[in-house]
């Protein structure tokens, strides 16, 4: 068997990759990633682009080429255990029966992580929260009203998840900080209230915190 790399990219920007992303990535066979991630790295060898359509055939094809001996990297934004690559790359490995032994985890930086030092936010003190690719949102309002500060990957739109927050009598008052496109040029930290942001287009790529 061949050794299976999940590696944390951070949130975009080359000046938050790891040491250890960028020499894992130079002793791999192939590098399997997203456009966006592959062009953080210089010095690949062979490289298979994966989109959000053909993620979960590529990831499947990963594993086969590791198990085949190959020393094989996939590559995830931020960090591939919050929201990441790896909890489909454990299931996967599961099925085709390669051992998890044989998988190297690289952490990196978090969008959520970013977005908290941006904002002086101490994480060990926030409700962290994810709803990318989830559409049972209510879960967050049996935190949202705790004392703590929440962090949150949306679902789908940031105005929506507003929404959806004043449909279930959160004050519109309530402070709102939105973080978009964290480390790229065209970085956005938008500091508002829930009912403006409930009026306001974002990509989406945010950091909600409330
Ligand atoms: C599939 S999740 C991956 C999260 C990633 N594993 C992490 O640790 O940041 C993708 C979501 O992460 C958030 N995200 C990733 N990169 C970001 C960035 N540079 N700025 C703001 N949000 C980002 C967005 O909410 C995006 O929709």
């Amino acid at each position: 068997m061949g050794k299976l790399n999940i590696v944390g990219v951070g949130p975009g920007s080359k000046e938050y990759l790891t040491q250890n992303a960028i020499e894992t990535v130079e002793n791999s066979d192939i590098t399997i990633g997203s456009q966006r991630a592959l062009d953080l790295f210089e010095n690949k060898k062979e490289y298979i682009v994966f989109n959000v359509k053909d993620l979960t055939k590529k990831l499947e094809e990963s594993v086969e080429m590791a198990k085949e001996g190959k020393n094989i990297t996939i590559l995830s934004t931020g960090d591939p255990g919050f929201s990441g690559v790896l909890k489909p790359i454990k299931r996967i490995s599961n099925e085709k029966g390669f051992n998890i032994d044989n998988i190297n985890v690289i952490p990196g930086i978090s969008s959520l992580q970013l977005a908290a030092s941006k904002n002086h936010i101490n994480w060990d003190e926030a409700n962290i929260i994810t709803f990318h690719g989830r559409e049972n949102i209510e879960d967050i309002l049996q935190y949202i009203n705790n004392g703590k500060t929440t962090i949150a990957l949306p679902s789908r739109k940031v105005k929506d998840m507003a929404k959806f927050l004043l449909d279930n009598d959160v004050n519109p008052n309530r402070e709102v900080i939105v973080c978009e496109r964290l480390s790229y040029p065209e970085e956005r930290i938008v500091k508002s209230n829930l009912k403006e942001i409930a009026n306001s287009e974002f990509t989406y790529m945010c950091v909600m915190i409330i």
